[in-house]
């Protein structure tokens, strides 16, 4: 057998719930009890955060898990909730979304084109506007004081207007075996602590580079002073920021209530990026190269490349306003989610409710979602003018990266010092994490990864340019019939 050097593919032997009981001390787990005057965190880490008297509503997915659902009531209502209701897309939009696979992962830049990009949509679970729907149902319906829903980022609070403050947190736990994963409940003062340890450096980087098993090789430079600012933006719990325009751009400093005097940073990300997923699932390997920011160049990705590569060429003459040249498409995001023990979902990877089935791959540590697209450059409304008056798409499309190594060179110094190291959070093995996190239980046990992907040739037997770079998906189902993990 051969020994390769990226950890072996492995996932979290989860057993399916057979009653409520199975769910309620996991539920029990989820909650967290605020006061009147506190905010609910916004952040990829879902919670059940309950007010005392909140009379709450869940928005969920046709397929609730009904155990999941009944333990979150019950361990909502034992912590103080006078009453939990779940409402259903075809309650609020009248229908019930369609069905999405990972088999499509090409549909991702179709869904930039009809303008549901990820970073823009305030609906990110089903795309059908479900957050302006419950909006209005809570217009109508005011007995309802707080409200679960979507999945990530600032969407959902935003999206809610005046309901704003009920505004409990997320709600992706259709599946009992997202429901069930251990990654959810990580305790957060060692989760805040290494996260400030993957943060700090970044004040300090002269260089940056970013590699990857399945080609990507990404590098830029940076001032002392440009460096600063992205460390100072760089933290969202649970999905670090890790490029400096994605942390400096018009939509992020006006969602802080920042200035937008200064311009965003422009970093001069030059390189390749490389892989085979994205949110919306798989697609053969595709190698995206960028100048200076700019993407100039698309191969491979099967019918995803050959997307981009005619969109690139729609848009060769058309500028975002504040940009440093012409085109749609500039690298702008490198996300490092930070959630250790999750693990991609299989339950629903190929009948998923979400128009982004892939999407909780991303959120294990050390798994980055590189982006390329727009950002806001000053505010997000003359960001929508312009974007409608040249019909530019806004947004962003991804490739995910699974084994990378992000790694900076440090100021007036030549040491480069890896804050990711072949997709492992190297500041989870530092000695004070480790004992912190011996304060909360075993640390080895709760900084491991439970999941790690398949990548023949990479960390597993097999051929990668032969037996996954052309087709991932096929790949996957052979392992899923072999009874293997994926
Ligand atoms: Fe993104």
């Amino acid at each position: 057998m051969s020994v390769y050097s990226y950890p072996a593919p492995c996932s979290p032997d989860l057993k399916e719930p057979k009653s409520v009981d199975d769910c309620l001390s996991q539920a029990r787990r989820l909650i967290r009890r605020i006061g009147p005057a506190e905010n609910v965190r916004t952040s990829v880490a879902p919670e059940l955060v309950v007010r005392p008297g909140d009379r709450d509503v869940i928005v969920t997915l046709p397929d609730q898990d009904q155990f999941v659902a009944e333990a979150a009531r019950q361990a909502l209502m034992e912590n103080g909730a006078e009453r939990v209701d779940f409402l259903y897309p075809v309650d609020l939009v009248g229908k019930n979304p369609g069905v999405a696979s990972v088999e499509d992962g090409w549909k991702e830049l179709e869904l930039l084109k009809e303008g549901k990009a990820s970073g823009t949509m305030e609906d990110l679970v089903t795309g059908m506007g479900l957050v302006e729907a419950t909006a209005r149902y809570l217009d109508n319906h005011p007995e309802y004081t707080g409200v679960f829903i979507d999945v990530a980022g600032a969407n959902a609070g935003r999206g809610l207007g005046k309901h704003g403050e009920k505004f409990r947190g997320f709600w992706p736990f259709n599946t009992w075996e997202w429901f069930l994963s251990r990654g959810h409940t990580f305790p957060l003062a060692v989760w805040e602590e290494f996260e400030r340890r993957i943060v700090e450096p970044l004040g300090k980087a002269a260089k940056v580079r970013i590699t990857d098993p399945e080609g990507t090789f990404l590098e830029f430079a940076l001032s002392a002073e440009e460096a600063k600012r992205w460390e100072l933006a760089a933290m969202v719990h649970g999905h670090l920021l890790m490029n400096p325009l994605q942390a400096t751009a018009g939509d992020v400093r006006e969602l802080r209530k920042e200035s937008l005097d200064a311009p965003p940073v422009f970093p001069r990300v030059t390189g390749c990026l490389a892989g085979t997923a994205n949110h919306c699932g798989f697609f053969p390997r595709i190698e995206a190269y960028f100048e200076n920011d700019r993407l100039v160049e698309v191969r491979g990705g099967g019918k995803y490349g050959d997307g981009i590569r005619a969109l690139m060429d729609e848009t060769r003459d058309l500028q975002w306003p504040g940009y440093p040249g012409k085109g749609l498409f500039w690298f702008c995001d490198t996300a490092l989610c930070t959630a250790v023990g999750v693990h991609r979902r299989r339950a629903d990877l190929f009948r998923s409710y979400w128009v982004y089935p892939n999407l909780p791959e991303r959120t294990r540590a050390g798994v980055f979602h590189h982006g390329f697209g727009s950002r806001t450059y000053a505010t997000e409304k003359e960001w929508g003018i312009h974007a409608k008056k040249h019909r530019m798409p806004q947004g962003h499309i991804h490739v995910h990266n699974y084994f990378a190594t992000f790694e900076v060179a440090l100021r007036g110094s030549n040491y480069w010092h890896k804050i990711i190291d072949k997709g492992r959070i190297a500041a989870l093995d530092e000695p004070e994490v480790r004992a912190l996190a011996a304060r909360h239980g075993d640390p080895d046990s709760l900084l491991r990864y439970d999941w790690n992907p398949p990548l023949p040739g990479i960390n597993c037997d097999g051929n990668y340019w032969e037996d996954y770079a052309p087709d991932p998906v096929a790949y996957l189902k052979k392992r899923l019939k072999a009874g293997q993990s994926i």
